[in-house]
């Protein structure tokens, strides 16, 4: 089963995915986690690219196809061979944050993007999709306040353009209603950790009892 994590920067995904993985351990899962872009050496390389400070000059057009260059490896190398081999992937962002992103927040065409999309995935699609739920203004508050100093590149935008991302996220959950569960994410993390596991565990495979 193939899970993957949405929201504005700040909405807590990468905690709440630590959560759930522990989660479905402890219940005897297999599971993987990874997270976009990254997850891979090659993956890894293109993500210092895209979030390096000094790279002003980056045009649109390029951070897309590094987004979805990263995306084809960590597709094929990771995601693939994991669910085959009858994992629970959990993946922090996936396409749809290109979707998001660069089509509602940077205002590139979405249906070239889907193309795109499909040809870095081909065709996989997460069988449930987490929306973490926050106003963009406290996801913004939440990133800046890092004591971890994470800054970088693509935190360098402006309210407008984070409010564009989550309309985007609005319009994809509307589009596909049955593959989105909508957490409001502004609650303490454990009660989001509830939220997400009740919304999780109907869709899991059954587990075989153990020998
Ligand atoms: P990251 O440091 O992983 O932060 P976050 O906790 O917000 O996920 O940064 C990833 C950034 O990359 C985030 O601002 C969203 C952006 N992004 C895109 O613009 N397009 C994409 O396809 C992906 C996967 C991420």
């Amino acid at each position: 089963m193939f899970v993957t994590f949405e929201g504005s920067d700040g909405s807590g995904k990468t905690t709440q995915i630590h959560l759930l993985a522990d989660h479905l351990r402890t219940a005897g899962h297999t599971v993987l986690t990874t997270r976009e872009p990254g997850g891979t050496r090659i993956g890894d390389g293109i993500r210092q690219l895209l979030l390096d400070l000094a790279h002003t000059e980056m045009h649109a057009r390029a951070e897309t196809l590094l987004f979805n260059a990263a995306r084809a490896q960590i597709v094929a190398e990771v995601i693939r061979p994991a669910l085959a081999a009858g994992k629970t992937v959990l993946c922090d962002r996936f396409a749809d944050s290109t979707l998001a992103y660069q089509g509602y927040g940077h205002q590139q065409d979405i249906a070239e993007l889907q193309r795109l999309i499909a040809y870095a995935t081909g065709g996989l699609q997460p069988d449930l999709t987490v929306y973490l739920d926050i106003p963009p203004e406290d996801g913004i508050r939440r990133n800046r306040g890092r004591a971890d100093g994470d800054w970088n590149r693509l935190d360098a935008q402006e309210l407008s353009f984070y409010q564009r991302v989550e309309t985007g996220y609005r319009q994809l959950i509307a589009q596909q209603p049955q593959r989105w569960a909508v957490i409001n994410a502004t609650q303490h993390r454990d009660h989001v950790h509830q939220d997400i596991v009740r919304a999780v565990q109907p869709k899991l495979p059954a587990l075989a009892p153990s020998p």
